[in-house]
């Protein structure tokens, strides 16, 4: 427990003790917090609001005062003024930062201290978390809520200027009412940029007047492919399009929520809709047609045909009248360059403006390069600036350009050293497209991957190593990312975005200094009970059972502790069989040493989770001494070598934490056997082809009594994956005459070329292994 913790939970048992058992559960939570003895009464107390603030301001000081009425059932009187005896007083304050406020809750007075719309409305979030979750609701709420705020200081302002949230509305359309709800839970969570991806291969949804085929034909393909079955069809026509109207609204909906929309129009990639309505914007001319797939179009909008740019002026002319954010983004990622290679017109662009390939880039990396730069002038000559994904680094750029780095925060820190402003969204941490639970049969099908919310939680956007504090002021802020080729409704999306969209606001919104997980873990129940009230759908995991679990050499066994938020009680079984509250009550860490099952649950009135699940291998090397002779690559290093011996087999997604990746290099280990008799070593590997990881070439062990002086003591080669062979988890077991040495070495070969048939031919390519079981 840090010393925040420990002062609030005194703070806390005092108040329990006066009689209040609210407490401070606050995400994100303010910089500084300063409780006080007593509370405050909110229902029927005055509002007095300075005229000073402004029209935005005022208005969002309205609406609290309306929802508080609706739902303690109670009138407030609304006057203006800059002082006030009782009841809640908005104070203009020219001295606190843009989005920063001040509030001072007393027995009798609220005084609010904000300089702008967006400080007036974070402060009052963050009252409205201090209130009963009724505020929340509807209607007026049950006689028996009592409308008290605990007596409190706080000071606050945000860490980063763009907190932002992303959404796709082509792979998946929503309509306005739920865009509206996204935007109550980013308002809810204090974000203030949402980053409106609009357009994509599988649909147009923006509608643009210059050219209504657009949404005519762009935002309606024939069929979508069926689950990730790629060839396949569902038959079934699927559309959608937001009118210029419908933007108005969703665009003013969100500034009164303090939100800016920022539209994405990809280009010049991912654009199969727009040449579906206009095939002569491509290179080829067509037959383009909305496509019912997903993965990246190898069709683009042709870069030698300057009816591309009229017609790329003609949109963000549109897009620039229904959307006044300073950025647009313009997107620029996945743009396969084979069309270019082949088009006449795009060649003769090449030529004429002297574009050549050199050892990093091709000259068509340059062609997009110059297809960025014109329309980054266009913009800028209407006072716009561009925001582009991290491909644009991708050749040339012009200094103005913020770069949006989602391949991992590399690019991010490339850009942010070249004097780019950046946004950091890496896909290993901020794709709420990903799965939240490890136990994905029961979860909705997403695109792969594992963000837990811890994961989101541990993201660290400080890059302190890697950046001068010159440099790191360029990272102006962290965004999630939603992309909805697997997220077909709205109760689906809620589910993905919540409630990782907590640790993400902590991310965005805390100082380094001022986060902690169990704190934010402590208060997460708190929140879910608004989401509750507001009737959002959000993911529990969290509130089921967690574990961590250790390699005990000396013992020879591997320790489980099992965990729950707020310490709910655990039972637990390890036979596999449905753990209740009659099973063994959890107590202290579990050891095992054979091959079982552990299930376990967290006992809780409201909340209904899956049990815990895992499953150990029995394994004469579990848990035993094991070391490394090659280097696994550093992002796939996570707990080895002992994650190797630790009995468990993991599943089919490579960035888990359980599997560990070797890159080019053979995979070589060594365990200490400690004396037991074995005669075999199954390696237990990944094949995901289309990420370039593939099984092992070959499989040898070898044995030794001394640790230096190793014999070969069986090995096995393996064929080189063909196209054809199905991708899965794959073992390979060499069988050797019973032995006791020692020290077992085991080696694996990594596959040192890819194959031609690959896309990704020549490269080297991954190894990853979960388990050596030794038998
Ligand atoms: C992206 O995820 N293609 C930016
Ligand atoms: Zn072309």
């Amino acid at each position: 427990m840090n010393r925040l913790t420990t002062l609030l939970s005194c703070c806390l048992f005092l108040a329990a003790c006066a009689g209040n058992t609210r407490s401070y559960d606050l995400i994100p939570y303010p910089n500084s917090l300063e409780p006080r003895s007593g509370e405050f009464h909110a229902a029927g107390a005055p509002f007095t609001c300075d005229p000073q603030l402004d029209e935005a301001a005022r208005k969002a000081v309205g609406h609290f005062a309306e929802q508080l009425e609706a739902t303690s059932g109670q009138p407030s009187e609304m006057s203006a003024g800059d002082s006030a005896a009782e009841g809640f007083l908005f104070l203009y304050d020219s001295l606190q930062p843009a989005e920063g406020y001040g509030l001072d809750v007393t027995r009798r007075l609220v005084t609010v201290r904000a300089s702008s719309q967006r400080g007036v409305l974070y402060a009052i979030q963050t009252m409205k978390q201090l209130l009963p979750v009724a505020i929340y609701g509807e209607g007026p709420a049950a006689e028996t809520v009592a409308w008290t705020m605990p007596c409190l200081r706080i000071e606050d302002a945000p860490r980063f200027a763009y907190r932002g949230q992303h959404l796709d509305v082509s792979r998946h359309f929503f309509p306005v009412d739920e865009v509206k709800r996204v935007i109550d839970i980013m308002a809810l969570h204090k974000l203030n940029t949402l980053h409106w991806h609009l357009t994509d291969d599988q649909g147009w949804r923006l509608e643009i007047k210059r050219y209504p085929r657009l949404t005519e034909v762009g935002s309606v393909r024939r069929h979508t492919m069926v689950g990730k079955q790629w060839g396949s069809s569902d038959n079934t026509p699927y559309g959608g399009y937001y009118t210029q109207d419908e933007v108005r609204d969703v665009v003013a909906y969100a500034a009164e929520n303090g939100i800016t929309v920022i539209p994405e129009i990809d280009l010049p990639g991912h654009m199969l809709a727009a040449l579906a309505a206009y095939p002569e914007l491509g290179c080829t001319g067509g037959l383009y047609e909305v496509w019912g797939e997903w993965g990246v179009a190898k069709e683009v909008l042709c870069a030698g045909n300057d009816k591309t740019f009229e017609f790329l002026e003609g949109v963000l002319t549109e897009v620039m009248e229904l959307f006044p954010s300073e950025y647009i983004h313009i997107g620029g990622d996945e743009c396969p360059k084979e069309r270019w290679e082949q088009c006449p017109k795009c060649q003769a662009r090449i030529r004429a403006l002297g574009l050549k390939d050199d050892a990093e880039f091709k000259a068509e990396h340059y062609l997009q390069s110059y297809v960025t730069k014109r329309v980054e002038k266009f913009l800028a000559d209407h006072g716009r600036r561009i925001i582009g994904w991290d491909e644009i680094l991708e050749g040339e750029l012009s200094p103005s350009a913020t770069v949006m780095s989602w391949r991992g925060t590399e690019g991010g820190i490339k850009a942010a050293k070249m004097g780019h402003d950046v946004i950091m969204t890496p896909t290993s941490r901020l794709y709420f497209d990903y799965y939240q639970a490890r136990d994905v049969e029961n979860e909705p099908l997403a695109i792969g991957g594992y963000i837990p919310v811890e994961r989101v939680y541990e993201f660290d956007p400080s890059f302190e190593r890697e950046l001068t504090p010159e440099e790191a002021a360029h990272i102006l802020g962290v965004q999630a990312n939603l992309w909805t080729e697997y997220i077909p409704t709205s109760s689906q999306l809620e589910y993905m975005l919540l409630p990782r969209e907590a640790a993400l606001a902590e991310v965005q919104w805390c100082r380094a200094d001022n986060r902690s997980w169990e704190r934010f873990l402590g208060s997460l129940s708190h929140l879910t009970d608004i989401y509750r009230a507001r009737g959002y759908n959000f993911a529990k995991n969290v509130f089921g059972v967690s574990a961590q679990t250790r390699n005990n050499p000396e013992k020879g066994c591997v320790e489980v502790t099992l965990f729950t938020q707020g310490d709910a009680p655990i039972y637990y079984t390890l036979d596999g069989s449905e753990p209740t509250d009659k099973s063994t009550r959890y107590t202290a860490p579990i050891e095992i040493r054979t091959g079982c099952t552990l299930r376990a649950i967290a006992q809780r009135d409201n909340i209904e989770v899956r049990p815990y699940t895992r499953t150990f291998t029995a394994n004469k090397a579990l848990a035993h001494p094991i070391v490394l002779n090659t280097q696994p690559r550093d992002n796939y290093l996570y707990g080895a070598p002992q994650t190797l011996v630790d009995g468990f087999e993991s599943d089919f997604t490579y960035s888990n934490g359980d599997w560990t990746g070797w890159f080019g290099d053979p995979m070589v280990v060594t365990i200490d056997m400690q004396g037991a008799s074995y005669s075999s070593v199954r390696l237990g590997t990944l094949v995901q082809k289309g990420m370039d990881i593939f099984a092992p070439l070959a499989l040898k062990a070898s044995v030794s009594e001394d640790g230096e002086h190793f014999t070969e003591a069986g090995s096995l080669d393996i064929p080189m994956e063909t196209a054809a062979d199905p991708d899965g988890l794959k073992s390979y077991t060499v069988t050797f005459p019973e032995t006791s040495a020692r020290y077992l070495r085991v080696e694996a070969q990594t596959v040192g070329e890819i194959p031609a048939w690959h896309g990704a031919h020549g490269k080297k390519g991954y190894l990853f292994v979960d388990e050596i079981v030794v038998e």
